[in-house]
C-alpha cells in the first residue's frame, strides 16, 4: 500500500490489489493450493486501503515462507474508471491467472475477439483483459505439458503489440511471480535482510558476453566490464549468463530472506531497498522458489541490447519523497529549488576559474560542437524549458536550434542526420512520445543527448551521452523544480559549448554570475509568497487568465499558463506579446484576466507597445517585473517584483511567481495541486 501510493502521482483513478489468501483445496490437481484474493476500487489508494481493511475473514496475521501481491494504481486509457476497469485483471472469477499492467496493448481488439470466438467473456473495456485471458486460454491449452510459468508467459507475450510492463501471478505457480516489459518502464529492487544488517552490500559480477550491439547503428556503444570487490555476496553464482539461444541470466540464491520488489519507478520500493536492476525491453524475470531470474525473450534476442543487468544502488533517500512539513508534494518542490538548483550546478562550475565540466558528455562535446544542428525534443513543461534556452544557444553556439514536441516531430517524420545532435529532455526519463522519438533519431544515425532526472530510467540508459538534473525526485504531477534545473542545465549545456570562444567571454562571464547568484535570489521570489496568494484571492473565481510576454520570457509565459491550466482547470494561454495584434487582443477588455511578463531587457520597449495596447482596451494586467524597475512599479500597482539577473536567466526566477500563482488559485479553489484530475506525471502511453 505505502508503494501504491508513492506510485499514486501515475495514475490516480483507480487501484487494486492480488494477494495470497488461504490454501485451497484443487481437484484437478491433487495439491493444496492458495487463494487469490482480489480487491479493486474507483478512487485514490486511501479507497483501496480501506477496502481492504474492512474484507472479512482474512487471516492477516497468518505467515507464509513465500508470497506474492501484486497491485496497480491506474490512469485510465481504455474503459472508464471503475472497479471492473481496475487492475489486477483476472482470467476468471477464481482469480486463476491475474495481472497488472502499464502501457497500451495496440492489437487487443483481435485477441479479444480471438478468445470470444473461443468463448471468453470479458467484463472489463481494458486491453489488459485480454492478456490475462491469453495466458489462461495458452495454459488450459497446453495443460498436459506442464509448462512452466515463465514459458507460458513468454508464450502470450510473443502475441502482444504495443507497449507493456506486466507482472502476473497466479494460483496454479503458488509463490511465482513473472515480470516482463516492452517499452514501458520496471525496476526490481532486492533486499536481502541479513546482508544489509551485516552491512554486506551484494555487488553482481558481470561480464558481458554479447559484446555486438548489431542494432545500433552508431556502433560506439561501450559496454563496460565491471568486477565487483564483494563476491560473497548473496548471489551464488552472482550473474550467469547462458548463451545466446536462450540468452538467459541468472541471479539465483537459495536464501529465502531474499525479499523481490517489481515497480514501474524506484520510489515506490525505495524504503525497502536502494538495490535494483533495471529491467530491460523484452526481459521476462521470473521469481521461483525465492530465486530470480531473468531470461531474455524470443522477441529479445533480436533488440541489439546488451546482456549486462547490473544491480545499482539508487542515492534517492526516503524522505526526499516524503512531504516534509508541506502539506503538498508540489509545495515542498517549489520551495525546494533554491537547493535544488545548486544540485544541478554542483560540481560543474568552478566560478572562480570560469570553468563549467558536464562529465557526461565531455567525450562529446567535439562531435557537437561539429554538428549540422541542435535539435530540442521533448513534451509539456520539459519542452517548455527547450523553448527557454533556444535563444541562448543559438547565441552561443552559433547553431541552428530546432525546438520540438515529441509528438509532432513523430507525426511529421521530421528529417533527421547523422550530423545532427538530438536532445531529450525529460524530468521523469520515461515518457513515452520522447523515447519513440529517441528511437527514431537514434535511427538514423543522430548522436542522442538525454537531459533526464531520473537515473536509470528509459531515456538514461538509451541516450549515447547526457546529463542528470540532479533535482532530486519530483511527485507532484506539476513539474517545478525540474523545470528550473533543466533550465539551469541547458545553459550549462551553451556554456561548455562556448568556452574556446573569447568574444563570447563577456557573456559567459555575466552569465556565469549569474548562476552563483541564482539560489538566493530563488529565495528572495519565494519571499513573494503571501503577497502572490493575495493576488490569488482575486483571481480564483474567474474563469481565464492570459499569461504575456516575449523574447526569454515567452517560455515562462507558457510554462505559467500551463501551471494554471493543469492546476486550477481554468483557461489559460501563454500568449507571445508580438502576436497580441494579430489575435489575442480580441480576447482582452475590462473583464479579462491577465499577467504581463516584463522585465529589464532587450524587448521591454516592445513588451511596453502590448502593456499599452492592453491597457487602451480596458485590461488591467498583474506586471512581473524587476523589483528596482521604478518606472514599471509607478505603472501599475498590482505588480509582483523579481530580482534583477542576466536577461538570458530571468526566466528561472520569473516562473516561480507563475508556480504560486497556480499553486494558489488551484488550493483556494479546493483542488489536490499533487493530482489533477485527468492528468498523470509519467505518460509512459504513447
Ligand atoms: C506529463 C506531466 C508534465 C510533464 C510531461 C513531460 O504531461 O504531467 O508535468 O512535463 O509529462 O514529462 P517528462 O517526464 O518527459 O518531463
Amino acid at each position: 500500500m505505502n508503494g501504491l501510493h508513492r506510485l499514486e502521482y501515475r495514475g490516480y483513478d483507480s487501484s487494486g490489489i492480488a494477494f495470497d489468501g488461504d490454501d485451497i483445496e484443487d481437484n484437478h490437481v491433487s495439491k493444496s493450493k492458495r487463494a487469490c484474493l482480489l480487491v479493486r476500487q474507483k478512487g485514490k489508494v486511501e479507497e483501496l486501503e480501506h477496502a481492504v481493511k474492512s474484507l472479512e475473514n482474512v487471516a492477516w496475521d497468518a505467515e507464509f515462507t513465500v508470497h506474492v501481491g501484486i497491485a496497480h494504481t491506474r490512469w485510465a486509457t481504455h474503459g472508464e474508471p471503475s472497479a471492473i476497469n481496475s487492475h489486477p485483471q483476472r482470467s476468471d472469477d477464481q482469480n486463476q491467472f491475474v495481472c497488472v499492467h502499464n502501457g497500451i496493448i495496440t492489437n487487443y481488439k483481435d485477441i479479444k475477439q480471438y478468445l470470444m470466438n473461443k468463448g471468453y467473456v470479458f467484463e472489463s473495456e481494458t486491453d489488459t483483459e485480454c492478456v490475462v485471458k491469453l495466458v489462461k486460454y495458452l495454459y488450459d491449452k497446453h495443460k498436459n505439458e506442464k509448462i512452466s510459468f515463465q514459458k507460458l508467459i513468454e508464450m502470450a507475450c510473443s502475441q502482444l503489440e504495443g507497449a507493456f510492463a506486466l507482472l502476473f501471478k497466479s494460483i496454479h505457480y503458488p509463490g511465482e511471480l513473472c515480470a516482463t516489459r516492452r517499452g514501458s518502464p520496471m525496476v526490481i529492487g532486492v533486499k536481502c535482510a541479513d546482508q544489509l544488517a551485516a552491512n554486506h552490500i551484494p555487488v553482481m559480477f558481470s561480464k558481458d558476453l554479447n559484446h555486438q550491439n548489431t542494432k545500433d547503428s552508431r556502433n560506439d556503444v561501450h559496454v563496460s566490464e565491471t568486477t565487483s570487490s564483494n563476491l560473497r555476496g548473496i548471489f551464488s553464482p552472482p550473474l550467469m549468463i547462458t548463451d545466446h539461444s536462450t540468452t538467459e541470466l541468472a541471479v539465483t540464491s537459495n536464501d529465502r530472506s531474499i525479499e523481490y520488489y517489481f515497480a514501474s519507478d524506484a520510489s515506490a520500493i525505495i524504503e525497502h531497498t536502494n538495490q535494483v536492476i533495471f529491467m530491460e525491453d523484452d526481459d521476462l524475470a521470473v521469481v521461483s522458489n525465492g530465486a530470480l531470474t531473468i531470461h531474455r525473450t524470443q522477441h529479445g534476442e533480436v533488440s541489439g541490447q546488451s546482456a549486462i543487468r547490473e544491480i545499482h544502488e539508487l542515492k534517492i533517500e526516503l524522505q526526499q519523497i516524503m512531504k516534509g512539513n508541506y502539506k503538498y508534494f508540489m509545495q515542498k518542490e517549489i520551495f525546494e529549488q533554491p537547493e535544488s538548483v545548486v544540485n544541478t550546478m554542483r560540481g560543474r562550475i568552478n566560478f572562480n576559474t570560469r570553468k563549467v565540466v558536464l562529465g557526461g558528455i565531455k567525450d562529446y562535446i567535439n562531435e557537437i560542437k561539429r554538428c549540422r544542428r541542435l535539435i530540442l525534443i521533448a513534451c509539456g513543461t520539459s519542452y517548455h524549458s527547450a523553448v527557454a534556452t533556444r535563444q541562448l544557444l543559438e547565441e552561443l553556439t552559433e547553431l541552428p536550434v530546432m525546438v520540438e514536441l515529441a509528438s509532432d516531430f513523430l507525426d511529421r517524420s521530421t528529417p533527421v542526420f547523422r550530423d545532427d545532435v538530438c536532445i531529450f529532455i525529460s524530468q521523469s526519463g520515461e515518457t513515452a512520445d520522447t523515447i519513440l522519438a529517441l528511437r527514431y533519431c537514434k535511427q538514423r544515425g543522430a548522436l542522442i543527448v538525454g537531459f533526464t532526472n531520473t537515473v536509470g530510467s528509459s531515456i538514461s540508459r538509451e541516450s549515447h551521452c547526457g546529463v542528470h538534473l540532479n533535482a532530486g525526485p519530483e511527485i507532484g504531477v506539476a513539474s517545478t523544480k525540474a523545470y528550473t534545473s533543466q533550465f539551469i542545465a541547458l545553459v550549462l549545456f551553451a556554456l561548455v559549448l562556448s568556452e574556446d570562444s573569447i568574444s563570447k567571454e563577456p557573456r559567459r562571464k555575466a552569465i556565469i554570475e549569474g548562476l552563483q547568484q541564482m539560489p538566493e535570489l530563488i529565495k528572495k521570489v519565494l519571499q513573494c509568497d503571501k503577497q502572490i496568494r493575495e493576488y490569488a484571492e482575486a483571481l480564483y473565481k474567474e474563469t481565464s487568465l492570459l499569461v504575456m510576454g516575449r523574447g526569454f520570457n515567452f517560455a515562462t509565459c507558457l510554462e505559467g499558463a500551463l501551471k494554471v491550466k493543469e492546476l486550477t482547470y481554468m483557461h489559460s494561454e501563454g500568449i507571445l506579446a508580438g502576436e497580441l495584434k494579430h489575435g489575442p487582443l480580441a480576447m482582452v477588455d475590462d473583464t479579462m484576466p491577465i499577467v504581463m511578463i516584463i522585465m529589464d531587457d532587450p524587448v521591454k520597449t516592445k513588451c511596453m507597445n502590448a502593456y499599452s495596447q492592453v491597457q487602451a482596451r480596458g485590461g488591467q494586467p498583474v506586471l512581473i517585473c524587476n523589483d528596482d524597475d521604478h518606472e514599471l512599479l509607478k505603472l501599475s500597482h498590482k505588480h509582483i517584483g523579481v530580482p534583477r539577473i542576466v536577461d538570458c536567466l530571468q526566466g528561472v526566477l520569473c516562473v516561480v511567481p507563475m508556480q504560486l500563482l497556480s499553486f494558489h488559485i488551484a488550493t483556494l479553489r479546493g483542488f489536490d495541486v499533487d493530482c489533477p484530475r485527468n492528468l498523470a506525471k509519467s505518460v509512459t502511453v504513447a
